[in-house]
């Protein structure tokens, strides 16, 4: 399956006065488009810290993310953030973490339009989540005009006149005797035409005109909105173009020295030599422009050599479309070595950022003025506003047009939640992820909210990261399971492979300690099968394999060797040295 998300060796810290926290220590993890991938483990294994670091929010200090990589649609989303945060070691106190301030906002700027936009999230608390003194509509909104303003744009270009449906509302508006029911007609009127409400209610509240003058009258409001903010319309969508090459090319310049860790994986040693294939690989050289392989007992690198390193590249890439290795353009013979180079840059880049720039300021500053700011933005709100109310019914949000302006502790926690779903639909991503997003909720909501996702899953063909410690949810939603523990995936295997045949034993642990409904399983008086012992403490966890302490299987090499996330089945991986022991029986 074409990968969306591929992590390698993630691995997230947080300095704190006992030490460091060694919260995500090593993650691999591959997420394939249209896949819901289910995160499970117990409190504090670091589900979230995981969560948090794909969406680079990791609160930096006291966090960092010390290393690893994030390939997510062809790009390292930490590629450039290595400088960001250092940590210094000091003498009889915990290292600090220090920051690079302007390293940390260029790559806040370039992060800023990949959440949201193309990664949402979904967090597990929908009341600390949401602001407390905006209305939840406007929330919404606001994702909507910061990371699709080129689309709310198109949608005000494209409108053409009023319609005969807008009119009709119009129509009943005027003809209305219940002041109630009027302020609603020409709030939803207003929404569908972007017409201002103080403007439509004074065409309305004018004695002695004729219905067909205060229609016409709207009608030439309609077409004086649309001539003056045309140009201002055409203008943010050239800039918002411009800004999405801008931020494209500065992921791609930073991943492609990246690239060095998949080139690396793809000739490394294990693979080679071949009957007929490739020398054994010595090092490799990455750059800007391309990345050089040396291998060993090549001085000057033959055809044969040439098309070898060639047709893995194409293997790679035909098995995994997603994979960052596309961004190699050709394979060439270099001095002693191969190339993989990439694409030159194009001629025109430097124009577009000269563009880019003298746009940007000059939207900066008529942002920075409010007239014309408020004259400016008031149709791209509404516009939103409208999209807003959509996306508030696509999640069965009742009376969305009174709750957009209703603030989040008038609603209650299913509902919150639901507006947080709204919110991370809002852009259509690439990826979702789902914090525990039914923990907070009682059961009845819980199963509710479960329903949602589910059908929305259909429609949207997003991947999904859900994150939950429940294994009934995870059989529920997902297609792939990957289970956490002490800050390492242990285990990562289809659903129904996971639940017939879990292959670690905290896996079949967490399976064993499920809750039947069956009474047949349950003896009256025996007590539950339970993992014993706790997570252990992640500043100082236990050496060689994480959950020997809590293993009944634990022997010698457990407690001195920490063990790889190998495949042991088809998609099935584990990391536990019970299998090699008995491969090697
Ligand atoms: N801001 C922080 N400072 C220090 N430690 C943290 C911080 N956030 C998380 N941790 C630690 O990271 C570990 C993993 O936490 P978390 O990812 O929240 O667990 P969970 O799997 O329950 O989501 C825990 O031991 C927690 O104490
Ligand atoms: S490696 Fe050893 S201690 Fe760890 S899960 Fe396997 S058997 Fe248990
Ligand atoms: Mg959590």
């Amino acid at each position: 399956m074409d990968p969306v998300l591929v992590v390698r060796g993630l691995k997230t810290e947080f300095s704190t006065q006992r030490g460091v926290v060694h919260a995500v220590d090593g993650v691999d993890l591959e997420i394939g488009r249209g896949e819901v991938l289910g995160l499970v483990g117990e409190s504090g294994c670091g589900k979230s810290v995981t969560a948090l670091s794909l969406m680079y929010l990791i609160p930096q200090p006291p966090g960092r993310i010390a290393s690893g990589q994030i390939w997510f649609q062809g790009y390292d989303l930490l590629a450039g953030s290595q400088d960001e945060v250092v940590l210094v070691p000091r003498e009889d106190k915990p290292p600090k973490i220090v920051r690079h301030d302007p390293a940390l906002k260029r790559h806040r700027a370039r992060m800023n339009k990949i959440r949201g936009r193309e990664i949402s999230m979904i967090f597990q608390e929908p009341m600390s989540s949401l602001n407390p003194v905006l209305s939840v509509g406007y929330q919404v909104a606001e994702v909507l005009l910061y990371q699709r303003r080129r689309q709310i744009c198109d949608a005000l270009l494209s409108r053409k006149d009023i319609t005969k449906d807008d009119l009709e509302i119009f129509k009943h508006a005027v003809e209305s005797a219940d002041a109630e029911e009027r302020d609603h007609l020409v709030a939803d009127f207003c929404v569908r035409t972007g017409l201002q409400a103080e403007a439509v209610n004074t065409v309305i509240e004018r004695s002695g005109l004729q219905l067909a003058e205060r229609i016409d009258r709207v009608r030439s409001l309609a077409g004086r909105r649309r001539i003056g903010s045309r140009w201002f319309l055409r203008f943010l969508k050239r800039l918002d173009e411009l800004e999405d090459h801008h931020f494209q090319r500065e992921w791609q310049k930073l991943s492609r020295l990246s690239l060095a860790q998949p080139v690396l994986e793809l000739f490394s040693h294990e693979r080679g030599p071949e009957p007929g294939g490739l020398p054994r690989l010595l090092r490799i050289s990455p750059g800007e422009t391309a990345v050089q392989l040396y291998f060993q007992g090549v001085t000057s690198a033959s055809e044969t050599l040439r098309s070898g390193v060639e047709s893995r590249v194409k293997q790679a890439v035909a098995a995994s479309p997603g994979s960052p290795l596309r961004a190699i353009r050709s394979v060439a013979i270099g001095s002693g070595c191969v190339e993989l180079r990439f694409a030159p840059e194009d001629g025109s880049a430097r124009r577009e950022d000269a563009e880019y720039r003298s746009r940007a300021f000059l939207y900066w500053f008529l942002m920075n003025t409010p007239i014309v700011r408020r004259a400016l933005s008031r149709p791209l709100e509404e516009e939103a506003k409208r999209h807003v109310l959509e996306l508030l019914k696509l999640v069965r949000i009742p009376e969305p047009t009174k709750i957009y302006h209703e603030y989040p502790h008038e609603l209650s926690g299913g509902m919150q939640q639901r507006v947080m779903i709204a919110m991370a639909l809002a852009c259509d991503p690439a990826m979702m992820i789902a914090d525990e997003p039914t923990t907070a909720l009682d059961v009845t909501t819980q199963a509710q909210i479960l329903k949602l996702i589910k059908d929305l899953r259909e429609r949207m063909n997003s991947a999904i990261l859900y994150i939950t410690h429940d294994l009934a949810v995870i059989a529920e939603i997902s297609d792939r399971v990957a289970v956490m523990y002490a800050g390492k995936i242990v285990e990562d295997a289809p659903v129904d492979e996971l639940f017939a045949n879990p292959m670690h034993p905290y896996a079949q642990g967490l399976l064993q300690s499920i809750v039947s409904m069956d009474s047949r399983k349950v003896e009256p008086g025996v007590p539950l099968p339970t993992i014993t012992g706790t997570v252990p403490d992640l500043i100082s966890p236990p050496k060689g394999c994480r959950f020997h302490p809590r293993c009944p299987f634990a022997f010698d090499r457990c407690r001195k060797e920490d063990p790889a996330l190998v495949l042991r089945g088809e998609r099935h991986k584990v990391a536990c040295h019970l299998y090699d022991k008995e491969a090697a029986a």
